[in-house]
């Protein structure tokens, strides 16, 4: 018989509301970028929230928030539950923070059941989940899975910043962060829920996901390089427009997506940006994402090639710089089984699905078996001020958590 257990949609939601106000005052909707004002603050906050739920809490050098809940017999492997409160530039309020709460939460609600976990319970709020300037997403949990690693802290920001300076300044401690990875073997499970960001479960009427796989991710800097000239008397024939060179890249991205991957340009800059200057340069974000390495390397080859022919067609220079590829990685089946059948325990249908975005699981992966459990996304819509899960999702999610932590704890008690 499944333990009953009572999750609170309304504390979850107060958290939710509470760290949302944490947030950069003149940026769009919920805009708590890694390293900002609002996410240093946010680290005391969360550590706050823990403590009152009975963890023990602090913040690492990497700047993630860490909570233990001891468990009677600590020497074994712990177990890890978590996921991120950072946000993408104008984004929401639940993609990350719910998997916080939702952590948090779980501990409360075992504790109102009456129980105990025999192994300590690691509640992770990780630190730079979303890309950000350096271009390496993921900060706190490559720190964990010690995937952190010199090269990284020595990326620069726009300015010029390296990543180990903003770091410090933000009160981490960058040489330290890079020795804080947990051996493998020393997490018996890494389990994070998560909102969908996607569309499927509400289109289908099902209150969760059960994950199969994270998708793999390559991201590129595009730099066409032409040559700035007067608009109004350079002929069309004579000019090197670094922005027309781009024109054919954009579209080929888009239509590089299949049923296997997906491709976006989601950042443009132009210089110098005069509108009596023919573009002297052009700068483009892309990203391919795909669940096969196949598809990422067979796209990038083709983006490669599109570059060349354009730069080439329009007499100016390509430099494509690619970030650190995070590679697709699948859920462990035992985790993914533990997860399900904690759905069915509720009297739900676990819903298998491939998640398109990127998690602090994929890094996980590295040391430790993982899985994720999705709530859903109110009209799929995610990385915008209008992400939305319904508390009562949220809450079944919450109590779906708790009841796969206490099956992969394989022995807990009555405290
Ligand atoms: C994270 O949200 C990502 O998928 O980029
Ligand atoms: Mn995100
Ligand atoms: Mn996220």
């Amino acid at each position: 018989m499944p333990v009953p257990l009572q999750a609170s949609p309304a504390r979850l939601w107060t958290d939710i509301d509470a760290l949302s106000a944490l947030r950069e005052p003149v940026a769009p909707g919920w805009t708590r970028p890694f390293l900002s004002p609002s996410f240093v603050r946010s680290r005391g906050w969360v550590a706050e929230r823990m403590r009152a739920a009975g963890l023990e809490a602090s913040v690492d050098a990497a700047l993630n928030v860490i909570g233990v809940w001891p468990g009677m017999s600590p020497r074994r492997p712990a177990l890890m539950t978590g996921s991120h409160t950072d946000t993408v530039e104008g984004g929401g309020r639940f993609d990350g923070v719910a998997g916080v709460v939702a952590a948090i939460e779980v501990v409360r609600l075992l504790q109102e059941a009456g129980l105990a976990l025999e192994r300590d319970l690691v509640v992770v709020d990780f630190a730079g989940e979303e890309p950000n300037a350096f271009g390496l997403s993921c900060v706190g949990s490559r720190a964990l899975s010690g995937q952190l690693e010199e090269r990284h802290l020595a990326l620069r920001d726009p300015e010029g910043t390296r990543l180990d300076d903003a770091l410090a300044a933000a009160g981490g401690d960058p040489a330290a962060a890079t020795r804080l990875g947990w051996q493998p073997g020393s997490i018996a499970a890494f389990v994070e829920l998560h909102i969908e960001q996607g569309p499927i479960l509400e289109a289908e009427g099902l209150d969760l996901g059960v994950v199969d796989s994270i998708v793999g991710i390559d991201r590129c800097a595009v730099e066409l390089r032409g040559r700035p000239d007067h608009a109004g008397t350079t002929p069309t024939r004579l000019r090197r427009d670094a922005l027309c060179a781009a024109a054919p890249l954009i579209t080929w991205v888009e239509s590089a997506a299949d049923a296997h991957g997906l491709g976006t340009v989601g950042a443009i800059t132009v210089e110098p940006g005069s509108l009596n200057v023919v573009p002297a340069a052009a700068r483009l974000g892309i990203e391919l994402r795909s669940a096969e390495e196949g598809w990422l390397d067979r796209t990038r080859a083709g983006l490669e090639a599109c570059a060349r022919e354009a730069a080439e067609r329009r007499g100016v220079d390509a430099v494509l710089s690619w970030q650190e590829r995070e590679p697709p990685v699948h859920c462990d089946d035992d985790v993914r089984e533990a997860i399900a059948q904690a759905v069915r325990d509720g009297g739900l249908t676990p819903r298998r699905m491939a998640s398109g975005a990127g998690h602090d699981a994929a890094m996980i992966a590295a040391v430790a078996p993982i899985g994720m459990l999705f709530v859903p996304s109110a009209e799929g819509r995610s990385h915008a001020p209008q992400e939305w899960t319904d508390p009562e999702h949220l809450a079944r999610g919450t109590e779906a958590l708790a009841r796969t932590l206490l099956a992969l704890d394989g022995g807990s008690t009555a405290a």
